[in-house]
């Protein structure tokens, strides 16, 4: 199989010319850096959430998976179940929208910097009082344009509409707004926050506007544990918390290449995908 894409996570193949296979690995990254540390079962656990989301919102919109099981897909991957197995999706090979389509429905990150500086976000004015980490009056949608080169960057929803019209930015909006307000409600339910995600949509060969990418991961959004959660702080992120206040204990925050991280780090952070996933999906996955 020829390869597409090889991300800080995921492996993307073609598998014919009119779709693609993606292997979500055991990788981590955390400050935008790679770890040589794998963590066992994180790529199974994404997989699994993505998977999830998939199949409860496609009522919402359709999808670009065509199969999650290992028997539809090519020989190569067929024949090495331990390394594919679970985290293994073969997905409609889509035209995609240059954008990834933001969801934030809580005050942080640079959207709180923003706010605090008195500066619109995403061309919008923020008003209302907030603290840091807050739920927003309602969620609000801010996109970035996906850039070859170097950061995404975030854009105003007037530029989305100068690039590809308002009719379909309208939709984009409305469609990005359901599926966090429905699925965040559902995390919700769960005991986990979701602060915000980012979304992937395409367009399929009939011109059908799909779901692509990875949905609603602890990778492609902010979770927070509600237990845990107060305003006016910052939040530990659900999944990396151990990475991250280890990396920044021992002066490793942002330095490439990053050192390998403990065994009981990692594999307390391996457990804290599979709470994820078991708390989100109702189902766990084999150890
Ligand atoms: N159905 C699809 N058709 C075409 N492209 C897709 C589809 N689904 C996802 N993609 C694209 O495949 C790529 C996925 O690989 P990507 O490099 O993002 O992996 P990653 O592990 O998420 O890396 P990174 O952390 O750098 O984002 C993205 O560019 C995404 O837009
Ligand atoms: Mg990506």
């Amino acid at each position: 199989m020829k390869k597409v894409s090889s991300g800080k996570v995921r492996e993307v193949y073609e598998a014919d010319e009119k779709s693609l296979v993606i292997v979500t690995t055991d990788r981590i990254s955390a400050y935008d850096v790679i770890l040589p540390t794998m963590i066992d079962g994180k790529g199974i656990a994404l997989n699994t959430i993505s998977n999830f989301w998939f199949e409860r919102t496609n009522q919402i919109i359709p999808n670009h998976i065509l199969s999650t099981d290992l028997a539809d897909m090519p020989s190569e991957l067929r024949s090495d179940p331990a390394a594919y197995k679970g985290r293994t999706v073969l997905v409609k090979k889509l035209k995609m929208l240059p954008y990834e389509l933001i969801v934030r429905g809580y005050m942080f990150g640079s959207m709180w910097d923003a706010y605090q500086k008195g500066e619109p976000f995403c061309g919008q004015t923020l008003t209302g009082e907030y603290e840091q980490a807050q739920k927003l009056a309602e969620p609000i949608f801010t996109p970035s344009s996906k850039n070859n080169v170097g950061h995404d960057e975030n854009i105003s929803v007037e530029r989305m509409i100068n690039e590809i019209g308002k009719e379909e930015t309208d939709r984009l909006t409305r469609v990005c707004l359901e599926l966090y307000r429905s699925c965040a409600a559902y995390a919700a339910e769960r005991g986990i926050i979701i602060a915000d995600t980012k979304f992937e949509l395409g367009y399929d060969e009939n011109g059908q506007l799909c779901l692509a990418d990875e949905v609603l991961t602890p990778d492609s959004s902010r979770f927070w544990d509600a237990e845990t959660y107060r305003t006016g702080t910052s939040p530990k992120s659900y999944d990396k918390q151990f990475v991250r206040d280890w990396l920044t204990e021992n002066g490793f925050a942002g330095v490439s290449p990053a050192p390998e991280i403990p065994a009981e780090i990692a594999e307390k952070t391996a457990e804290l995908y599979r709470t994820c996933c078991e708390k989100l999906t109702g189902t766990g996955y084999p150890a």
